[in-house]
C-alpha cells in the first residue's frame, strides 16, 4: 500500500473519530497475556479464571466460548444486585453447571438458580417461524443434569413446559435470566414472564438471537421489545441481551 494511500485512510477515518492503530515495533514492547491476542484480546479461548468454567461446562454445553465468556461476564454484573438467577432451556446442564459453580463462589446465601426445561426436547414449533422440530434435543435426561450440576439447596430444577413450569416458582426478583430455549413460542414466553420481574439492572440474555437455526428466536425478542425502553444489545457472538431499566 502506497504512503498516500495509508494517510488517505487515515485521515477518512479520523472523520468519525477512528485512528489507524499501528503495531509496536518488535522487541520494543512486549504484550502482556500476548498468547490471548487473536488478533484482538480473546479471553474465551482460556484466559484467567474462565478456563475453569469453560472446563466445567464444555463436555456438556452447545454453547461456544465466546458466549459462556459473555454469560459469566453478566453473571459478575448480575450477581450484584438482589435477586436469584433463571436458565430457561438446560439441555445437558453445561451452562447451568457453569453459572450454580460461580453463584457458589460468589453469591450471598439465599439466592436461587432455577433451571427450566421439559429435560426430554423440545416441544411443538411454529414451521413458519422455527426450524426446529419437536423432539430435538431429547438426548439428555433430567437424572443426568443433576449429576453434573451442583445440587445443593441453591439449585432449583422445574422440569416440564415452559411457561407452566413457571407457575410454581415463588414471586421473587430475577438479576439474570438465561435464556436459550431456541424456538419462538419459548422465547416469547420467556420474555412475558421474566421481564417484569427482572429487578433494575438486571439481565435477560438470548442465546440463539442471531442464529440462522433460530429465526424465530430474534422475532419474539424484536416483537416482544417493540415499545419497551430498553432495546435488546445484539452481540458478535450470536447473543442480545437486555438490561433492565426501570425495576419490575
Ligand atoms: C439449545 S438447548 C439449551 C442448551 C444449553 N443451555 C447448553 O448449555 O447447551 C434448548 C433447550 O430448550 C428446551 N426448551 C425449548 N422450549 C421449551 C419449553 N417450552 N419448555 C421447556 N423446555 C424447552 C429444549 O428442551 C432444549 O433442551
Amino acid at each position: 500500500m502506497s504512503v498516500s494511500l495509508t494517510s488517505a485512510i487515515a485521515r477518512t477515518l479520523s472523520w468519525f473519530g477512528l485512528e489507524v492503530r499501528k503495531a509496536p515495533e518488535a522487541g520494543k514492547l512486549s504484550i502482556p497475556d500476548a498468547e490471548f491476542y487473536a488478533p484482538l484480546f480473546s479471553p474465551w479461548k482460556g484466559y484467567g479464571e474462565f478456563a475453569e468454567y469453560r472446563k466445567l461446562a464444555q463436555p456438556y454445553t452447545l454453547v461456544s466460548p465466546d458466549r459462556l465468556y459473555v454469560l459469566l461476564g453478566l453473571a459478575r454484573h448480575a450477581v450484584q444486585l438482589q435477586g436469584d438467577f433463571w436458565e430457561c432451556g438446560v439441555y445437558k446442564g453445561g451452562t447451568a453447571r457453569m453459572l450454580a459453580e460461580f453463584l457458589g463462589r460468589n453469591a450471598r446465601p439465599g439466592v436461587k438458580l432455577h433451571l427450566f426445561d421439559t429435560f426430554s426436547g423440545m416441544p411443538e414449533t411454529e414451521q413458519e417461524v422455527d426450524v426446529h422440530k419437536k423432539g430435538d434435543f431429547s438426548d439428555t435426561s433430567l437424572a443426568a443434569v443433576k449429576q453434573i450440576v451442583a445440587n445443593g439447596a441453591r439449585v432449583e430444577f422445574h422440569p416440564g413446559w415452559i411457561p407452566e413450569s413457571f407457575r410454581d416458582v415463588p414471586d421473587r426478583p430475577i438479576a439474570l435470566a438465561h435464556v436459550d430455549v431456541d424456538i419462538y413460542r419459548s422465547v416469547w414466553d420467556c420474555c412475558q414472564f421474566i421481564y417484569p420481574r427482572l429487578q433494575l439492572g438486571g439481565v435477560i440474555v438470548f442465546d440463539d438471537y442471531g442464529f440462522p437455526s433460530c429465526p424465530g428466536a430474534r422475532k419474539a425478542v424484536d416483537e416482544y421489545f417493540e415499545g419497551k425502553p430498553e432495546t435488546p444489545i445484539i452481540l458478535g457472538t450470536g447473543q442480545a441481551l437486555a438490561i433492565r431499566l426501570a425495576a419490575g
